[in-house]
């Protein structure tokens, strides 16, 4: 039986089916677990595969497809990685987990771990992480830690200390984390019943580049990959790609990734065209591929761009670039006027 699972329903009870199928129970064969492996699940993965005609129609692409990774259970792609990585680790007796995040992860692997009973220990870069990513890990029970320094080094320092064997780092340099994240692209290539033209996504550190071309390689597939990275890696308004030396820019090399720059005003204009166009608000970074493909830079007829997290991970981004309530007396007459005007103003 799996770890946070109840025991199976027993035969009188009214349940037909499954209600929610684990990430790892849906992709069993292509992952390295085993019997014996206990399943630490949230719920992850099926997320859903969105057709977004209006900006397709504006990049002058046929089809564009969202992958929608912000319906993950704690809000991004990264909830995949960390089932399959909390579960092994598990499986191998580890008594503790740890990561450096840019915040994601962090709040990750701390669910997966409360999950799994284990305690978990999270490096952030001081300063450069959203406050909501930050309450989230905090709330969901992990020991929090800010370091002196950028993300880079915060990683390096983990890595160091999970060197000495008391913790589990479940960051994406482990490979259990980067198996389950290439499930995504099983998930898109099962749905549109074959391979699209190209898979585009954000590069920051680049594991989820490299689990995508894994995933390929696994399918016998030679889809083009599209990663998109901050134009100034250091210093981007979008907080979760802010990473100057991506850990993976190997791997991605070695995969054949087209990679692809998007300055802030591109990822803000990306970023509030799909919120506003087609309802799905993500946070900054999450719309770095769909910057270059709304600038014509992706070709294909079908595209499928991985929108990785969610928008409420950075309430004060959005609070900054979307426009300001206006405050009104509680009369009829004063709210229509000010809502037509409103109106004018972003017509
Ligand atoms: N999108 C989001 C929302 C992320 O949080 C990240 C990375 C990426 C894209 C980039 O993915 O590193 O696989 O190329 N976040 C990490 C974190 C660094 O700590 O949460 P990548």
């Amino acid at each position: 039986m799996g770890v946070g699972h109840f025991p199976p329903p027993a035969k009188s009870a009214r349940v037909s089916r499954p209600v929610t199928v684990p990430l790892i129970e849906r992709f069993r064969e292509r992952l390295p677990v085993s019997a014996r492996t206990p399943v630490v699940s949230l719920g992850e993965g099926s997320t859903p595969l969105l057709a977004a005609p209006t900006l397709a129609r504006a990049a002058g692409v046929r089809e564009l497809w969202l992958k929608w990774e912000a319906s993950n259970p704690t809000g991004s792609y990264k909830d995949r990685g960390m089932t399959v990585a909390v579960s092994k680790a598990l499986e191998l007796g580890a008594e503790a987990v740890l990561c450096a995040s840019t915040g994601n992860t962090a709040a990750s692997a701390a669910a997966y771990a409360a999950r799994a009973g284990l305690p978990a220990l999270v490096l952030t870069p001081e300063g450069a992480v959203a406050g909501a990513k930050l309450a989230q890990t905090r709330m969901l029970g992990a020991t929090v830690l800010e370091v002196r320094g950028s993300f880079d080094d915060t990683l390096r320092a983990a890595q160091e200390l999970a060197g000495r064997g008391t913790h589990v780092l479940v960051n994406s340099v482990n490979p259990d984390r980067r198996e389950g994240q290439k499930t995504a692209v099983f998930e898109v290539v099962e749905e549109l019943d074959g391979p699209p033209d190209a898979f585009v996504l954000p590069y920051g550190g680049g594991g989820n580049t490299s689990s995508y071309a894994q995933a390929l390689a696994e399918l016998g597939l030679s889809t083009p990959i599209v990663s998109v990275e901050a134009t100034d890696r250091r210093r981007t308004l979008a907080t979760a790609i802010r990473i100057g030396d991506p850990v993976h820019a190997g791997a991605v090399r070695d995969a054949g990734a087209r990679v692809l720059a998007a300055d802030d005003d591109a990822l803000v204009a990306a970023w509030r065209a799909l919120a506003s166009e087609e309802g799905l608000f993500c946070e900054p970074s999450s719309a770095a591929g769909l910057a270059a493909v709304l600038r014509g830079d992706v070709e294909g007829d079908r595209v499928v761009v991985t929108i990785t997290g969610h928008g409420l991970k950075d309430p004060a981004a959005a609070d900054r670039h979307a426009a300001a309530p206006a405050l009104v007396a509680p009369d009829a007459d004063a709210i229509a006027a000010a809502g037509s005007a409103a109106r004018g103003r972003t017509a």
